[in-house]
């Protein structure tokens, strides 16, 4: 079959109205299949970045979904392929009920009115709101919008899943369950996050953005251990996570699933 990557961003420049430069020549190839995370201080440009996967901004330069320019005529085929979870659950939840704004998407998609209670269904039950259907997202936890918000991508069943900060305001357990549910699932994955053991478990490959450049791009290993570049770019691993060494033939990218021993060190690391 002929080979195409999943995404291809080539020389993009993006600025807002305001003036404000948020990307200055971002170069980034994702294959089929790949979990990437994507990594940065504040204002780096990565929510930018990810605005520009569906269309949503179009700045000067070149992005490509599955080999479709990401132009007018291809929108509608590349929204379809492409679940974006915002940053801000309050952008993407619009509906007067959860049910409604999960169905959405597959309603758009002109599925039958029993494929798209299944595709609610099985969306609510993966993010654990079933039950939730009828409630307004106004009335939701912040942590049970971020939740509906991902059950509204997932719900279209997408071939790329484009998440700008899933984790943050989870409670552990949801954290924990989405994790899994990521690790479950083997279509291509864009992750942006400040969450940096959450990119260790479902990404194999990291990028670095600062100042609306790519500036970093390798194995999770090598990045999360190299201690200069987290500090030189605003990261910083939480108290006492400690990434192992590890070579990277060592590491199963089935599923994105590490196997049994390369799991990440809590503590002093003197097991590493
Ligand atoms: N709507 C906007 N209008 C003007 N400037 C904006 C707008 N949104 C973002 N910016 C600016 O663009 C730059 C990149 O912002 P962006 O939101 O992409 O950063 P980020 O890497 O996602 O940061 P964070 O980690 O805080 O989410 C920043 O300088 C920011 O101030
Ligand atoms: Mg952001």
């Amino acid at each position: 079959m002929h080979h195409r990557p999943a995404v291809e961003v080539r020389d993009l420049f993006y600025a807002y109205p305001d003036g404000t430069p948020a990307l200055r020549g971002v170069d980034l190839v994702v294959e089929e299949g790949e979990s990437v995370g994507i990594v940065g201080p504040n204002g780096a440009g990565k929510s930018t970045l990810l605005l520009h996967l569906n269309g949503i901004l179009s700045g000067r330069g070149e992005v490509k979904i599955f080999g479709l320019p990401v132009a007018r005529e291809n929108l509608r085929e590349i929204r379809r392929r492409v679940g974006l979870v915002f940053q801000d659950p309050d952008d993407q939840l619009f509906s007067p009920t959860v049910f409604d704004d999960v169905a959405f998407g597959p309603l758009n998609m002109g599925l039958s009115r029993e494929e798209v209670a299944e595709a609610v269904d099985r969306a609510l039950r993966e993010v654990g709101l079933k039950g939730l259907e009828r409630k307004s997202a106004f009335h939701l936890s912040f942590g049970q919008k971020k939740r509906a918000a991902i059950a509204t991508v997932l719900s279209m069943n997408p071939d790329l899943l484009v998440l700008d900060e899933p984790s943050s305001n989870l409670d552990p357990r949801a954290r924990r369950e989405l994790s899994e549910l990521l690790q479950g699932m083997r279509i291509t994955k864009i992750v942006v996050t400040h969450d940096l053991p959450f990119v260790f478990e479902n990404c194999e490959r990291v990028l670095v953005m600062d100042q609306g450049r790519v500036v970093a791009d390798g194995d999770v290993f090598s990045i999360l251990s190299d201690e200069e570049l987290l500090k030189a770019h605003g990261l910083e691993l939480p108290y006492g996570f400690y990434p192992l060494h590890r070579e990277r033939s060592g590491r199963n990218t089935e599923g994105n699933r590490k196997p049994d021993g390369a799991s990440p060190q809590w503590g002093k690391g003197d097991k590493a």
